[in-house]
């Protein structure tokens, strides 16, 4: 494989543009200006795929059918189209199948940076309980492969997406913040880094692009949003205008859900269990040579609160008039509306 090391500004080719953070990314690889195409699975689609398609096809995407591992055609796509980045956000059920778009990015050699979908921590340092721990043992292997391949990458470790961390969904942004109850994990000190989804992607398009991100591996950790969740509770409660019920899920409430080993849930316990109990997102230093803090890439760096995107919520939810009835109530164990699934505008 032949690859032109130096600045990229060539298109890019975002694998998963329909998903949960593959539609931060894909919108800000269009903000961007970069030409950006975008891999969607062919066949019917439900309607809310079908929609996230149509405002990405709107917005200026050129967009491609085809799955992640038919090899010929995706080697056929990157040299047809000159695609020079290529950015995977496949979800937990496909990691493996990244093996195979190695093989096709290494044929096509046209690619001068390659993302595999990390998108969480970082996966050579944390050890989280199983089943995390296998589904961490997949994208390291997708890692030794591009390494064992020579393709120039940039692993992307954003820590937590901005939003309530619910230890039950694959999706936590999505939520808003509880209404009736906290479940505060273990004692609530240990803090985690949370970004929003916007700037998950902004960042990510931005590093994706940069000669100093070439074979790095970049950790977001905004220090205005290092929270624990005690502090997170707090700060919506603010938002709400009353205090909550804390109840506590210890660390032996978590190993027992991931241990269960349903899946995705479990997963999703067993890396709650990783953040919020072993403190796997602030127990190590990153080294400035291999691994880089995105604030040392771009200081003038300005990311989006917890604040800002707790006021999002309120606003999507359309709280405030419910809030202000509902103060007076303030002893009723029924929560004041429904948890309801809202778009994740913040996050
Ligand atoms: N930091 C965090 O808080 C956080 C949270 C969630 C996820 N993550 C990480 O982010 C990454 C993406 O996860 P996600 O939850 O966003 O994924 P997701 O919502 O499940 O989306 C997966 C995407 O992959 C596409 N896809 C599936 N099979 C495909 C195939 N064979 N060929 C091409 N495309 C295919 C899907 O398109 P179709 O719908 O057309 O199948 C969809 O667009 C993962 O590495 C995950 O661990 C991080």
């Amino acid at each position: 494989m032949t690859i032109v090391l130096g600045s990229i500004s060539g298109p890019a080719l975002v694998i998963g543009a329909t998903g949960y953070i593959g539609r931060f990314v894909a919108d800000a690889c269009l903000d961007s200006g970069h030409t950006t195409y975008v891999l969607v699975t062919p066949g019917g689609k439900c309607p809310m795929r079908a929609a996230t398609i149509e405002a990405l096809r709107e917005k200026g995407a050129i967009i491609l059918e085809g799955r992640v591992n038919g090899k010929e055609l995706i080697e056929q796509k990157l040299k047809e189209y000159g695609i020079e980045v290529v950015i995977s956000v496949l979800g937990g059920r496909n990691i493996l199948d990244q093996l195979t778009l190695i093989d096709a990015i290494k044929a096509a050699g046209t690619v001068k940076r390659f993302l595999p979908s990390e998108f969480g921590h970082d996966i050579d340092k944390a050890n989280p309980v199983e089943p995390g721990l296998t589904f961490y043992k997949e994208k390291r292997r997708v890692r030794r492969a591009i390494e064992a391949a020579g393709i120039p990458y940039t692993y992307i470790c954003c820590n937590s997406i901005a939003g309530w961390p619910y230890f039950d969904n694959t999706h936590p942004s999505e939520v808003p913040p509880p209404l009736d109850r906290f479940q505060i994990y273990g004692d609530g000190n240990v803090r985690a880094f949370f970004v929003a989804g916007s700037d998950i992607g902004k960042l990510t398009i931005r590093s994706a692009y940069d000669p100093r991100a070439s074979n790095k591996t970049i950790h977001f950790r905004p220090t205005c949003n290092l929270l624990n969740m005690n502090e997170m509770a707090s700060l919506w409660e603010n938002k709400i205008g009353r205090t909550l019920p804390r109840s506590f899920l210890t660390e032996a409430d978590l190993l027992s859900m991931a241990a269960e080993n349903v899946l995705p849930a479990s997963i999703v316990a067993s890396l709650t269990h990783d953040i919020f109990i072993n403190g796997c997102q602030t127990n190590f230093d990153i080294d400035g040579k291999q691994e880089i803090e995105i604030s040392d890439l771009y200081p003038d760096l300005a990311v989006r609160t917890i604040d800002e995107c707790f006021n999002d919520y309120i606003s999507n939810l359309n709280l405030k008039e419910d809030i202000k009835g509902n103060l007076k109530e303030e002893s009723s164990p029924t929560p004041m509306v429904e948890r309801l699934p809202v778009p994740a505008t913040c996050a």
